[in-house]
């Protein structure tokens, strides 16, 4: 047990904050297993004994209040006030007066307006609101702020200093809105394709997770109360990448010891460097290995209050995830005592909040939750609070806020962009695109704002956007024209109305269509082929391809895909995953010159369509690491086309 403590410290280069338990936790023998860590912020008596005056002062209805998070859109600035509430959200697609368009000056006006109404209850102090929004790839509910490749793609730039500063950038978009809390980073392991959410994740291999968590970490929190900085969340605890056949919200059978050494490697690293806040993920934990099932993570003491707090020393806050409690087997949406207990500080209750705060104060009046657990509570939420600046100076403060200019971080995005992008295969040279050469575009997504930006793009799903909605940013088709002049352009979505021969190169953007959470999920045993869910793709390069004239393919996608028969109809293939709104960053590598190809995979590459990750038994095409580059070209060939099965045989983790 200590050894492997000492180990994982170690590989963690977290040795300096592995220290003895203190004597006032009883540790189990099953939370001994867990690393024994120490916050790196030092105890405040100051600030401590501030706290505790003030949550002496309130009643058992201001505390709850301030454990309680409405969506914005089900709430008023002055019922903030009235139920002495301590942070709102704007769910994914939730926008100041349901304009998708609002304006940083819409934004932070509501921001402004809910902050105001939170300082004029009639409690003896007034406690400053948070507010707390999904920026997971920049802030990207607003129309106008620049978005980032998805965590997958920031993977595959294996570039921690630019995770670190899309961090910073991605901070200043939020504060530009008066917001100052984002919903980020997403530090899951993915280990499953099937899995809708596999974009969220930057790697199946935890050691690269926990590196860009630290660095995400640090550029979103900066120093935690600077002009430039919003609090981070380390999110979904514990094991939402590795759901068996990657279910989402689904069934983790990981044994502890791969809990500790997996699923939990970005947390030690979000942690130590200094993450106030966690998200509790939805999907449960059974450890078919010793056969117990632990239920619903949202009512998982030992996991949340034993190890996580206790174990692992976390002091900020826990938050549920939306209408997370619902699902803890004998609780509602709006009343769960048991999530309370296992210690979860803030409930996400986008829309029964009333109730939620009603039947948690009637849970404490009859004794199914101890008063001492919501004052603990409230110290975790004040505490943030206070570490974050708040009770000195408004979110309104920032010299962000309201300023337009804070939502452009095109540049840097651009970079990323070139920095994400595998090279998968380059055959003949059909790379780099010669410039004053005629290039035929085809495929629906070469001019899809929402194709390159996917899900979590200024709707919850990603759906329902024109390239007009985003108001910045460009197509891949927008910037070829651009890089290579328009006359040298010439698009036609289906490849019809065209002769493949009056070209010099076609160039295919396939794509999957815009999908967040479970609506993103493949379920077991449907196969996970990308032609086959997308036959308009094979189709149009079908159209085009064989006739003579180099195919240079890219591909949009939130996972590895199943690719070979696309890839054996292209002459080159890039892997873009999710690049967002630069896609000026992909026709820079593409028409080479000044950049050459440098993202390598993060995940393995499939080489059929019921092999969905590690698993034993699954066929990997392109192994992680792998990518190619103009100074590195590599012939590819004709990859094996295994046959497709009606249903795939073979569940996985
Ligand atoms: C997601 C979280 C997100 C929350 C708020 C949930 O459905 O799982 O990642 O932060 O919604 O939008
Ligand atoms: C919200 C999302 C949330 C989802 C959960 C949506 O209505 O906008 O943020 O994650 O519901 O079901």
């Amino acid at each position: 047990m200590t050894c492997l403590r000492l180990k994982l410290c170690a590989s963690l280069l977290l040795l300096a904050a592995c220290a003895p338990m203190p004597a006032s936790h009883p540790v189990s023998p099953a939370v001994a297993e867990w690393p024994a860590l120490r916050s790196p912020t030092a105890p405040d008596a100051a600030l401590e004994r501030r706290i505790a005056v003030i949550v002496a002062g309130m009643t058992l209805e201001q505390k709850i209040g301030q454990m309680t998070q409405p969506d914005v859109r089900y709430i008023t600035p002055d019922e903030v006030r009235q139920y002495y509430i301590g942070s709102v959200l704007n769910g994914g697609g939730a926008w100041p007066s349901m304009n998708k368009h609002a304006t940083v000056a819409d934004w932070s006006a509501l921001a402004d307006s809910f902050a105001r109404a939170a300082l004029s209850t009639d409690m003896p102090t007034q406690i400053p609101l948070l507010w707390g929004t999904d920026a997971v790839h920049g802030h990207n509910n607003v129309a106008g702020a620049t978005i980032f490749p998805h965590n997958i793609g920031l993977g595959a730039a294996h570039d921690p200093e630019l995770i670190e500063r899309i961090g910073r950038a991605t901070a200043q978009q939020v504060r530009a809105t008066g917001i100052t809390w984002a919903f980020a980073p997403t530090l899951a392991v993915g280990q499953n394709r099937r899995w809708g959410r596999t974009y969220e994740s930057w790697s199946s291999d935890p050691a690269l997770v926990a590196r860009y968590a630290t660095a995400m970490v640090k550029g979103l929190q900066g120093e935690i109360s600077g002009d430039g900085d919003v609090l981070a969340t380390a999110k979904h605890y514990l094991g939402d990448g590795g759901t068996f056949n990657g279910v989402d919200q689904g069934e983790n059978r990981d044994t502890r010891e791969q809990l500790i050494a997996q699923e939990a490697a970005g947390y030690y690293a979000a942690l130590d460097a200094g993450v106030q806040t966690v998200m509790v993920s939805y999907s449960s934990w059974n450890d078919v290995s010793t056969g117990r099932d632990y239920g619903k993570m949202h009512g998982n003491r030992e996991l949340i209050t034993d190890v996580l707090k206790n174990r692992l020393g976390f002091d900020g806050l826990v938050v549920s995830d939306w209408n997370g409690i619902e699902q803890v087997p004998g609780c509602a949406k709006d009343r769960c005592a048991q999530a309370v207990n296992a210690g979860i500080d803030i409930i996400m209750v986008p829309e029964d909040w009333r109730a939620f705060i009603a039947n948690t104060a009637t849970d404490v009046r009859e004794g199914r939750i101890a008063e001492s657990r919501i004052d603990d509570a409230v110290t975790r939420i004040l505490r943030v609070k206070m570490r974050s600046g708040l009770f000195d100076h408004p979110a309104s403060a920032s010299s962000f806020t309201g300023r337009a200019a804070a939502l452009d971080a095109g540049a840097l995005a651009r970079e990323a962009v070139r920095k994400s992008v595998v090279l998968l295969k380059n055959d003949n040279q059909a790379l780099p695109l010669a410039r004053g050469r005629r290039i035929l575009v085809v495929g629906a997504s070469a001019d899809s704002l929402s194709n390159q930006t996917g899900g979590w793009s200024l709707t919850w799903q990603g759906t329902e956007n024109s390239n007009a909605d985003f108001a910045t940013g460009s197509t891949l088709l927008g910037a070829l024209r651009q890089a290579l002049g328009e006359a040298n352009v010439t698009y036609s979505a289906d490849g019809s109305g065209v002769n493949v021969a009056d070209f010099d190169t076609v160039v295919a953007v396939l794509g999957e269509t815009p999908y967040a959470e479970f609506n993103g999920d493949v379920r077991f045993p449907t196969p996970v082929q990308h032609s086959t869910m997308y036959p308009a793709d094979l189709a149009v390069l079908r159209a085009v391809s064989g006739k003579g004239v180099p195919v240079v393919s890219v591909l949009y996608s939130g996972r590895p895909a199943y690719a070979n028969d696309l890839i054996n109809l292209s002459d080159a293939f890039v892997a873009a995953f999710l690049p967002g709104t630069e896609g000026a960053g992909l026709a820079d590598v593409l028409t080479g010159g000044r950049y050459d190809f440098s993202g390598r995979l993060s995940f393995v590459w499939p080489g059929s369509a019921c092999s969905t990750g590690e698993a034993p038994g699954d066929i990997v095409q392109f192994a992680r690491g792998y990518g190619l580059s103009y100074a590195a070209a590599r012939p590819v060939g004709q990859l094996p086309l295994p046959a497709t099965p009606a249903a795939c045989e073979v569940s996985a983790p």
